[in-house]
């Protein structure tokens, strides 16, 4: 059925949810079939199994649960739609049991699934595969399930491993990160570096923050689906669907310049390894990653990926109370930053996005952190894009302010600034005026006078206005971009 269809009467009527993101990359592999041989969500008894012993209540070996919180209003229905955040129903999920979690005391819901569309969608989507579709196992086929892209040395340990084993290679990248597609093509990008008849399929499998060994038991589970017979991974694992397959130790091999296994090297010829936080170093200053550590493909997605810092999307939140001068600092800012070019710049102040993206928005708790968080929407885009957002609302709560910051920080990078000046000064200078109303009660629930201002513990720069002048403000948080690699010094 296609989304154009529209839903069939006898399911109109029903309650609709959309699932968190890794609740809809479950729903998908388990109509995939990859997550055989679950049909639906996890109930209370299989849960607790899985969590104390990896297996289902029936006994089948199952590494981790995969289950599905809802809002208790919904908890009374036996059918609900499950459907994406664009709200194209994906499923109907019969319920046989609504439980709360011991823990969270969530509410969840189990029961099977039953199909209404290929969820399969988004970039690289025409990659998928169903299990059901993999053409029939001729041999060997060995898996790598990675969320990062394949240096040299894993290229080698790949081969190595292949060629042992006589088998095809099966890539499964991981999707759920910040940078599915840049791992994808970083992928695709050394295609001939490894044997030839190489599948590269893309899996929707959110990183679960949980135990590494159950990630080796899950990941062996799906290979396994798609109809690996051995796992390549860097941990032994008891009792995984396939067998997992440690690779031997590589290094890089200075005198003759290439990667091989650590047992033929010299000692004295091993190369140190780019650690993780020395590639990082060359991302953010724009320097060039050694051709001998990766192929110039995977070189050029991760610079993509991670640009270098003084050309980064970033946001540079203000916030403080009315009249504190954040908007004067803010356009200051906006200025020195256009002048340097670089980066396109856009203003959010607070004055100005309640004229209309906000507009009609009141300054009740609820509206003022919606009223942020459309600011931190619109921010998070403008720094994905590259550029830079200036930010100057008041943004009395802490959490929204938190909200923010991990909405940009998926994006970009994110500077908190706290305009700190004494309420007595911003009060003293009432440029517009409302302060005198707030105190004669003609404007409630005024921020510092009739309404809470949660002052930041997490700013990355404070500014007085009362003891420095706008130059020297603006001054202030110029050095710390420049100091920080964000803008490149005059
Ligand atoms: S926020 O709380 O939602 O972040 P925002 O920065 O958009 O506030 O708007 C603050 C501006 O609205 C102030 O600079 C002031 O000019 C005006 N304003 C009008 N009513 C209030 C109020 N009750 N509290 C604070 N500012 C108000």
């Amino acid at each position: 059925m296609t989304a154009e269809a529209g839903l069939p009467d006898m399911l109109r009527d029903l309650p609709t949810w959309t699932p968190d993101p890794v609740e809809l990359a479950d729903l998908e592999l388990v109509l995939a079939g990859v997550f055989r041989p679950l049909t639906g969500f996890l109930g209370s008894f299989d849960t607790a199994m899985v969590i104390a012993g990896g297996r289902l209540a029936d006994g089948t070996p199952w590494p981790v649960p995969v289950t599905l919180a809802v809002p208790k209003e919904l908890t009374a229905h036996d059918r609900l739609v499950l459907q994406d955040p664009e709200g194209v129903p994906l499923a109907v999920l019969e319920v046989t049991e609504t439980w709360q979690d011991p823990t969270t005391q969530e509410w969840r819901l189990a029961g099977p699934l039953e199909a209404l569309r290929s969820p399969a969608h988004g970039p690289f989507h025409k990659l998928r595969r169903r299990p059901a579709e993999m053409p029939p196992a001729d041999g060997p086929v060995l898996a790598v399930a990675t969320r990062s892209p394949l240096h040299r040395k894993h290229l080698g340990q790949l081969r190595q491993v292949a060629e042992r084993l006589g088998s095809r290679v099966l890539v499964l990248p991981l999707l759920g990160g910040r940078h599915d597609e840049s791992l994808v093509r970083a992928l695709l990008g050394v295609r001939k570096e490894l044997p030839d008849g190489t599948e590269i399929i893309p899996v929707p499998l959110p990183a679960r923050g949980g135990d590494p060994e159950r990630d080796v038991l899950l990941h062996a589970q799906v290979a396994a689906a798609y109809g690996a017979t051995h796992l390549l991974a860097e941990r032994e694992t008891e009792g995984t669907a396939i067998p997992v397959v440690v690779p031997e130790p590589w290094a890089y091999d200075a005198d003759v310049e290439v990667w091989r296994p650590v047992a033929r090297i010299e000692p004295d010829h091993v190369q140190a390894e780019l650690t993780p936080e020395r590639l990082g170093e060359l991302l953010d200053a724009g320097d060039p990653v050694p051709d001998w550590f990766t192929p110039p493909a995977v070189a050029a997605e991760l610079a993509l990926a991670r640009p270098p810092k003084h050309s980064r999307g970033i946001t540079v939140f203000f916030t403080g109370l009315s009249g504190s001068g954040k908007s004067t600092v803010a356009r200051g800012l906006a200025d020195a930053l256009v002048e340097r070019g670089g980066r396109t710049v856009t203003l959010l102040d607070g004055d100005v996005v309640r004229r209309l993206l906000s507009a009609g928005l009141t300054f009740s708790r609820a509206d003022r952190d919606l009223n942020i968080r459309r600011i931190g929407f619109v921010a998070a885009e403008i720094t994905k894009h590259g550029g830079a957002a200036i930010c100057a609302p008041i943004a009395p709560y802490a959490a929204t302010r938190a909200e923010v910051r991990r909405m940009v920080s998926a994006a970009g990078d994110f500077i908190l600034v706290h305009v700190a000046t004494p309420l007595e000064e911003c009060e003293r200078r009432d440029r517009k005026g409302l302060y005198a109303k707030a105190r004669a009660g003609l404007i409630p629930e005024f921020t510092g006078i009739s309404d809470p201002y949660e002052r930041p513990e997490d700013a990355d720069l404070t500014l007085d206005t009362s003891r420095m002048t706008p130059d020297e403000a603006v001054g202030r948080v110029l050095d710390l971009l420049v100091a920080g690699g964000w803008v490149r010094p005059e």
